[in-house]
């Protein structure tokens, strides 16, 4: 990994360094419109697939973590990353933005081999809430207008890029705290500021790491909302869940991890979550019904 791209995902997961060197990637070009049916797809269109992974092993710690997993998100296309805790997910995702190094296999973004690839504002990133925390003293406006430095020049922000971050503060809605430092937010707000961050980008593509975990029923509900938005805009999506929850309409296809592999890949289990999946065996306490209506592994 170069120091270049470290520094540019360290931006990205602080969200408050000035421009760092992704507001320098060049804007993408006009992208063409999504192609639901993949038996529909041009042959071309693989070459292009927004994530391939083929064979990724990585080793964190001394033990192999990823164990040769292939993960192909075609343009358009919902894709759950599901397993238990401690499977690999996060690692993986990690692995396909850069922020923890390949031991082995491939990994092309849009068609790009990884170490050529410069053009971040294509992607938006949420990482798992436990690894984006800070006690960076910045405000709510502050941490989703960072999400647009990629897509800016050099530069105050145009009208443009703080159209993007009213929508964005908007859309999960946390515009009347947009003045109000994150620290000061409940779990579940900062959750919602680090999505928005993702969406003011405006990526082509989502990858979100447990983006319900810690937030409320209603204000996934809302985020359901934003995602299909996004989805029916021609967004590609990646995210990483625990339990399908509001999201299982939109999904169109389920990877699962177990130990750092590949165990299913094809139809999102139905109705069940992570609790009928192999390898459920993490233990969390279920919440009585009037307290918090939907819990993760995530907290508890
Ligand atoms: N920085 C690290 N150093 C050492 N081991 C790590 C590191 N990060 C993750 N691991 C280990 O790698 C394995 C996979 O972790 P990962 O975070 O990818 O799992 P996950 O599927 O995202 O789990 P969860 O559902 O709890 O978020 C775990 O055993 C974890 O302890
Ligand atoms: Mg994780």
């Amino acid at each position: 990994m170069t120091e270049e791209v470290m520094e540019a995902e360290e931006a990205r997961e602080t969200g408050v360094t000035e421009e760092p060197d992704i507001a320098t990637a060049a804007a993408p070009a006009a992208r063409p419109a999504p192609t639901a049916d993949p038996a529909a797809r041009p042959a071309s269109a693989a070459a292009e697939d927004p994530i391939s992974l083929r064979g990724a092993t990585a080793t964190l710690g001394g033990r192999p973590v990823l164990r040769g997993i292939d993960l192909t998100v075609r343009r358009g296309e919902v894709v759950a990353l599901l397993g238990a805790n401690g499977s690999g997910k996060s690692t993986a995702v990690r692995s396909v933005v850069g922020q923890v190094p390949l031991s082995g296999g491939e990994l092309a973004l849009f068609g790009i081999p990884r170490r050529r690839f410069r053009d971040w504002a294509r992607i938006g990133y949420v990482p798992q809430r436990t690894t984006a925390a800070s006690g960076v003293p910045a405000t709510v406006r502050e941490v989703v207008s960072a999400g647009r430095l990629a897509r800016r020049r050099f530069g105050p922000p145009r009208k443009a890029d703080r159209a993007a971050v009213q929508r964005a503060l908007e859309l999960v809605g946390m515009a009347d705290r947009a003045r109000d430092p994150v620290g000061a937010l409940s779990g579940g707000q900062h959750q919602r500021v680090l999505i928005a961050r993702a969406l003011a980008g405006e990526p082509e593509l989502l990858i979100m790491d447990e983006p319900m975990a810690g937030v409320d029923l209603t204000s996934q509900e809302i985020l359901a909302g934003t995602l299909r938005e996004q989805v029916a805009a021609g967004a590609t999506v990646l995210l990483v869940l625990h339990e399908l929850g509001p999201l299982e309409p939109l999904i169109d296809r389920a990877v699962v991890l177990r130990d750092g592999c590949v165990v299913h890949d094809g139809p999102p289990p139905k109705a069940v979550g992570q609790h009928a999946l192999p390898g459920h065996d993490h233990v969390h306490p279920h919440a009585a019904a009037d307290a918090e209506p939907i819990r993760t592994g995530l907290l508890t």
